[in-house]
């Protein structure tokens, strides 16, 4: 079965919002990908893409070395969107001249539109637009028609009369352009033809069908962590191939409440996968005794992990392939924006860090799924909703919210109150709306009373983050109730706890992480 027979591609020059790009386009069931703008209009027709856009880019046209693209791609009559950068480059291409802007714009602009266009269907004659440039187009030669204009930008939106060629000087990728997204629904649906094709679900088979083929009879071996990538990698492959998949699952008693368990009964009972469970607790445990330093603790747990797993996986006899999570994120990082001189995107080895010298080939089916669509193909495969919309967890685990030594009794403290800080969350309905929450251990003791004594225990923090990214963060304004009801808790039901305090810093300058 052919699934997503339609393709967008995005020529990225540098811009630091291709990966949003991507994303909308997506969002309306088209499926794109990111390329370098190096590639060859040649290359262009073998895909076939229905439409390709030109992304945004810190660098200016008039510039010696500034990144082109094949001029040919105007001759292949696929419809062509230039973003910023990419509006200016196509311009010229075309004819028009761009230059320094006389009075940079720089955020949200009002922005006029003043003639018709496929571009604008439905939407408001004036609205808001996001801007950032410093260069435009100044001239226009006759072939083309003026589309929108704001106060400083006389061609904010352009189009060619005779080329399918449309251009706009602001990003409708961001949020912060309200029409936005109906302008690149607009473009694909209107402009390119699309019909929405991408469906998580025949993507789903095409996966399964690539895997068969790439797999054949061999025998893949798969990490799993309890976290969502390796969950749905291993389900995947397994509804391809089924025994033929071998999954090894290292217990490091770093995980969070039930984790273990979790993975264990969804993968051995629900979706019989031979599944080869260490329990390692106390060979890491023994491992971080002492230790108090945070890259040394990462080290120690990313180094026992790598042993453990060449011993499980030496014992899997005739494996073949290597199976990792990888997502488009990671993928696209490796795409030469204005290096390399070929398309290839290599791949990113970071996943547990596993060294080349096993000697296996990878399967990574995820690589060209963002995070979102990693978990629509979680539901697609019947995973626990619990798994799927997991937050993400550091691989050193709960090594690193404990601040100092690792310690069984100090595990079993924070891993109760970590259970407590989710629960409450869940019940709040506000699970989903953060980006990822958790407790951590801090390494003091302060007075307390309770009853008539006085204590002197063990402090809680509760970290809560919004975000998209990871890269910056700031802090869930999470309803005071909440809080007090999971301070009660912790302090009532967590013995060795009795001060509960909230983070309420920045990343930057704070990390996610304590460690
Ligand atoms: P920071 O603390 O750097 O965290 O703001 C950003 C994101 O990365 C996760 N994180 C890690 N993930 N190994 C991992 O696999 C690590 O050593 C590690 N340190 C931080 C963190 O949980 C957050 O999602």
């Amino acid at each position: 079965m052919e699934a997503n027979n339609e393709k967008v591609i995005i020529l990225d020059f540098g811009s630091q919002y291709a990966q949003l790009i991507a994303r909308r386009i997506r969002e309306n069931n088209v499926y794109c990908e990111i390329v370098s703008h190096k590639i060859a209009a040649q290359e262009i027709q073998k895909i076939n893409p229905k439409g390709i856009i030109l992304s945004g880019g810190p660098a200016s046209v008039y510039v010696k070395n500034a990144p082109r693209c094949d001029e040919r791609i105007a001759t292949l009559g696929i419809p062509i969107l230039g973003i910023c950068y990419g509006m200016q480059l196509g311009c010229q291409m075309l004819g028009a001249t761009v230059r320094p802007t006389p009075a940079r714009e720089y955020g949200r602009t009002a922005c006029t539109v003043n003639s018709e266009s496929k571009l604008f269907k439905s939407l408001a004659k004036d609205d808001t637009v996001w801007m950032s440039h410093g260069d435009q187009v100044v001239e226009l030669p006759a072939e083309f028609k003026s589309l929108a204009f704001t106060r400083n930008c006389p061609f904010a939106a352009v189009m060619h009369k005779e080329k399918i060629f449309y251009g706009v000087q602001f990003h409708p990728e961001v949020t912060h352009t309200p029409q936005g997204s109906q302008m690149i629904r607009n473009f694909l649906y209107e402009i390119c033809g699309c019909t929405g094709d991408w469906k998580m679900h025949s993507y789903r088979e095409k996966s399964i069908d690539d895997i068969r083929k790439q797999v054949g009879n061999e025998r893949v071996v798969c990490g799993l962590s309890g976290g969502v990538d390796s969950a749905v990698t291993a389900a995947l492959i397994h509804k391809a191939i089924g025994n033929h998949l071998s999954c090894i699952f290292v217990d490091n008693g770093l995980l969070r409440n039930y984790e273990a368990d979790e993975v264990i009964t969804t993968f051995k009972d629900t979706f019989t996968v031979d599944l080869h469970a260490i329990d390692a607790r106390d060979r890491f445990l023994d491992k971080l005794k002492g230790v108090t330093d945070p890259e040394k603790k990462r080290k120690i747990i990313g180094h026992e992990f790598i042993e453990i797993f060449k011993e499980e996986a030496k014992k899997i006899s005739q494996a073949k392939f290597l199976a990792q999570g990888t997502l488009y994120p990671d993928v696209i990082e490796s795409i030469p924006a204005h290096g390399g001189p070929t398309v290839t995107i290599k791949s990113h080895h970071n996943v547990g860090g596993l060294p080349a010298e096993l000697g296996f080939e990878l399967v990574e089916p995820l690589r060209f799924l963002f995070k979102d669509e990693v978990r629509k193909m979680g539901e697609e495969l019947g995973l626990p909703e619990e798994l799927v919309w997991r937050h993400p967890f550091p691989g050193p685990g709960l090594a690193i919210r404990i601040i100092g030594e690792v310690t069984k009794p100090r595990l079993e403290i924070l891993r109760n109150a970590d259970r407590i800080v989710i629960e409450e969350i869940r019940t709040a309905g506000l699970y989903r709306s953060i980006a990822q929450c958790f407790a951590v251990l801090l390494p003091l003791s302060t007075v307390g009373v309770m009853g008539d004594e006085r204590s002197y225990e063990n402090v809680i923090a509760i970290r809560a983050v919004e975000t998209t990214d990871f890269m910056t963060a700031d802090w869930c304004r999470i309803p005071h109730e909440v809080l007090e009801i999971t301070s009660n808790r912790i302090i009532n039901e967590v013995k060795g706890v009795n001060r509960v305090v909230y983070d309420i810093s920045t990343k930057p300058p704070s990390t996610i992480e304590w460690e």
